[in-house]
């Protein structure tokens, strides 16, 4: 099948991270390090990865600490190199984004995902896209963008990364209901947002990773007139199950954390530290130590 190929990705970061007051009082979460690198780092090197050329953010007020990051930093970098620092300056450059690369867009108020990704809708135009929820961080060893632009690749039309959750977790998330199972690609014949346990249609979870059809803005732009409360991304992809039939799941190869919860931020932390050569032996023994004296205290 021949598909346009997905050259843009959108990265909602307009949130109010109130899960992680008071440091997102005056840092965005986005900015968060997991060791030492912030968690929009991590999504920005995923989207490289997947061949992704264009950077769209829609932020919002407060944010001004994300914008700065991408800038270049020629005072330290040339300081670095004056102390013959060659690794910490490979480092800094790695996170240079070239002139052009990036958009911003502003959201003026929270009101909600779907409302986020419409505000870049004259930025994305009228070609595919990509969503990346920079507070979703996937371990893989290919990254998960690219796995699923591979998969999109047979399928066009829009696709969300999925994963299997216990069914009293699914509350928690947008669910698939599942049409034909092609193994890590489904044909989804509908989607709920956060259901009742009892109410979910299957345990495959939809997290932040998406691939969309410019007709999910025009979804949207039809929401945003009517809306009232929150305008919610899951409902204009569910749209397109019912016109177009075109949306599928993805089971994605990969560990998903879910960093915009304390848990999953530091379960996050503690996979990475341990995953970074320089830090694994001296982490890995203090964190058998202290299970040790929790275990010896209980
Ligand atoms: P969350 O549901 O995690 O909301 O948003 P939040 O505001 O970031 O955090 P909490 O729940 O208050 O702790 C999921 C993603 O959607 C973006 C967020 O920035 C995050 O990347 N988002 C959410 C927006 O850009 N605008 C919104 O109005 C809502």
């Amino acid at each position: 099948m021949r598909v346009k190929k997905v050259t843009k990705a959108v990265f909602p970061v307009a949130g109010q991270g109130t899960r992680f007051l008071p440091a997102t009082k005056s840092i965005p979460k986005e900015i968060m390090t997991l060791v030492d690198r912030p968690l929009i780092q991590y999504a920005i090197d995923e989207a490289r990865a997947a061949g992704i050329k264009e950077f769209i953010f829609v932020t919002s007020r407060g944010k001004s600490a994300l914008e700065d990051y991408f800038d270049h930093s020629p005072e330290l970098e040339s300081t670095l190199k004056r102390q013959g620092k060659t690794e910490l300056l490979e480092v800094l450059r790695d996170t240079n984004m070239d002139s052009g690369a990036i958009a911003y867009v502003r959201q003026n108020r929270p009101m909600g995902l779907g409302h986020a990704v419409w505000c870049a809708r004259r930025l994305i135009g009228n070609e595919p896209f990509a969503v990346l929820l920079p507070d979703d961080v996937i371990a893989s060893d290919k990254a998960c963008l690219q796995q699923m632009i591979e998969a999109y690749s047979q399928t066009g039309g829009n696709m969300v990364a999925a994963m299997e959750v216990p069914p009293e977790k699914a509350s928690s998330y947008g669910v698939l209901d599942i049409g034909e199972d092609m193994g890590s690609i489904v044909q989804a014949k509908g989607m709920v947002e956060k259901p009742k346990p009892e109410d979910a249609p299957s345990n495959l979870a939809v997290i932040g990773r998406y691939i969309l059809t410019p007709e999910v803005l025009t979804n949207l732009n039809r929401m945003k007139q009517g809306a009232g409360g929150e305008i919610q991304l899951t409902d204009a992809i569910a749209e397109e199950i019912k016109t177009n039939n075109n949306v599928y799941g993805f089971r994605f190869r990969g560990q998903r954390y879910d960093c915009g919860s304390k848990a999953g931020f530091l379960q996050a932390t503690v996979a990475f530290g341990l995953e970074r050569p320089d830090l694994r032996d001296e982490f890995s023994t203090y964190l058998i130590d202290m299970m040790a004296q929790q275990k010896a205290a209980q």
